[in-house]
């Protein structure tokens, strides 16, 4: 089982598909070529890996890296359910189709709903594509590089807001 890497205290957390195969070997995710990017894309913005919260829908892999089955995805759900909780982060990045999918419950392509920002009890969802995507390459890899960096710097910024925004005045004081 692959369960999380970072810090249980942090305010940004990153939801992926499933553990691939580094990830299955050490026992945790986004440590393979999608992982070095990200860790990329990250201290871009001056974040270091440790600072941030990181997971998968699934938590184990997905045979041959086929993509996660609904029923995999409902076992796997409780444990992503009580992450968020207990994490308590004040924004979400869902990289890819099946995060992105879980987070807004609708069945939405990416590349529609990427880089903006979705409001989810009390918290900023931020849809990206998957690092492993850009890494597969294609025609639209520069474009989708030039996208995902668009949307670490929108995500950064939601997070200085929502960090600088804070409780309010009464509930700082405990009156509510
Ligand atoms: N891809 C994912 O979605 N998660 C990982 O942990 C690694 C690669």
């Amino acid at each position: 089982m692959v369960f999380a890497d970072g810090s249980p205290d942090a305010d940004l957390m990153f939801i992926g598909e499933g553990p691939g195969f580094h990830e299955d070997k050490q026992g945790l995710p986004f440590v393979g070529a999608a992982g070095q990017l990200l860790n990329r894309l990250l201290a871009d913005i001056g974040i270091s890996r440790q600072d941030v919260y990181i997971c998968n829908v699934v938590k184990c892999r997905p045979p041959g890296n086929r993509d996660p089955l609904p029923d995999e995805i409902e076992s796997c759900k409780p444990y992503l359910m009580e992450q968020i909780r207990l994490v308590d982060p004040k924004v979400i990045v869902t990289l890819g189709n099946f995060a992105t999918r879980f987070m807004l419950q609708r069945p939405t392509a990416i590349s529609r709903v990427r880089g903006e920002r979705h409001p989810l009890d009390g918290r900023v969802v931020i849809p990206t594509f998957h690092p492993a995507a850009i890494l597969r390459g294609g025609g639209d890899a520069s474009r989708q590089m030039d996208a995902i960096r668009a949307d670490f710097r929108e995500m950064a910024a939601a997070l200085d807001e929502a960090r600088t925004s804070g409780p309010r005045v009464e509930e700082q004081l405990g009156l509510f």
